[in-house]
């Protein structure tokens, strides 16, 4: 089975790659940041997500079975700072590889978010009403109704706040972000009024695989099991990879000035990826230890 990945050197698409097993013919995309080298498994290509002319050739070339199209704008405070070239990339994006998709026969997973939620009827369910309150929760929902007009068997898949080895090039995340910090002794200022049930990069990426190989192209929330703060996290995340707890500092939403609000609680019902997935949702310990475990790929940990 042939499978194109978009964004395969971000966090999510990374771990697709890693645990994709003995699936082989893996075509990863990419926007600019330098890729792992060519496996007979995994070739990367730099084709930006809004050339269309270069899907186009790359499907026709590829013919591929499935599309699972993580590549996009994941940064709310970006997406809030440069609306139209986010707009153009999450869902003008999503729009070509549609498109091509349906040209070429291919099956679509769409990644879509909990930032599509306000943040203030938890836990979220499949069918519980979207309504952003920033811009990228906004083009995240735009992107998943271009998904939902198509054709094709397409699934989305709304991961939570994940966490896990980045590419050292790329944006790191909650936790690699505060273990660069932690390690050199610093303080670490997080936010104790935002509640989410994260999600272990791994694990999302073992739920796609799942909905690839018994071809469940439906909708699904995909979480860790325990709801907690972003403190809650990095204070378990400190005391695994053995650093200072005392360091983590608590504080509330309005703190960093940022430019875009985060929903204060998006946690999820993880009952469908369970039932319909067979996904059994970590706890934070059970996913940060496995992060520890795997073998450091980031600079940043
Ligand atoms: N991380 C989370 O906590 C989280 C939570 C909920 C939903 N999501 C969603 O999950 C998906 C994957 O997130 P992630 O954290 O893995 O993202 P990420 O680490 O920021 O990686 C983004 C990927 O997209 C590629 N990309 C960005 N702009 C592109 C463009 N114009 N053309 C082609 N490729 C482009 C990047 O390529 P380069 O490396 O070359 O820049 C990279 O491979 C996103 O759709 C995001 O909205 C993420």
């Amino acid at each position: 089975m042939k499978i194109l990945i978009t964004g395969g050197t971000g966090l999510l698409g990374r771990a697709l790659i890693e645990t994709s097993g003995r699936r082989c013919g893996i075509t990863a995309t990419y926007l600019d940041k330098c890729p792992p080298k060519d496996t007979p498994a995994v070739k990367y290509r730099k084709l930006d997500i809004r050339d269309r002319e270069g899907y186009d050739r790359l499907f026709r070339e590829l013919r591929p079975s499935v599309v699972v199209h993580t590549a996009g704008v994941g940064s709310p405070d970006h997406a809030e700072k440069h609306k139209k070239e986010s707009r153009e990339i999450n869902v003008g994006g999503t729009a070509n590889i549609v498109a091509n998709c349906e040209r070429y026969g291919a099956k679509f997973i769409y990644i879509s978010s909990n930032g599509i939620y306000d943040g203030k009827s938890a836990p979220y369910r499949e069918d519980d009403k979207a309504k952003p309150i920033n811009f990228y929760g906004k083009i995240k929902l735009e992107g998943e109704k271009v998904a939902k007009k198509t054709g094709v068997p397409h699934a989305i898949v709304r991961p939570i706040l994940m966490y896990g080895w980045n590419n050292p090039s790329s944006r790191p995340n909650i936790v690699t972000f505060a273990l660069s910090k932690l390690r050199k002794g610093e303080k670490v200022h997080v936010y104790d009024d935002v509640y989410v049930n994260p999600l272990f990069v791994q694990s999302c990426a073992d739920a796609i695989w799942k909905i690839v190989k018994d071809e469940r192209y439906d909708t699904f929330n995909i979480a860790g099991k325990e709801r907690v703060s972003i403190y809650g996290l990095i204070q378990k995340a400190a005391r695994i990879f053995g650093f200072d707890p005392g360091l983590v500092m608590p504080v509330q939403q309005g703190f960093f000035n940022e430019m875009a609000k985060r929903p204060s609680d998006t946690s999820y019902h993880t009952g469908k990826m369970r039932a319909v997935l067979g996904i059994k949702p970590l706890s934070v310990t059970e996913g940060l230890k496995l992060m520890k475990n795997l073998k450091k790929a980031s600079g940043n940990g």
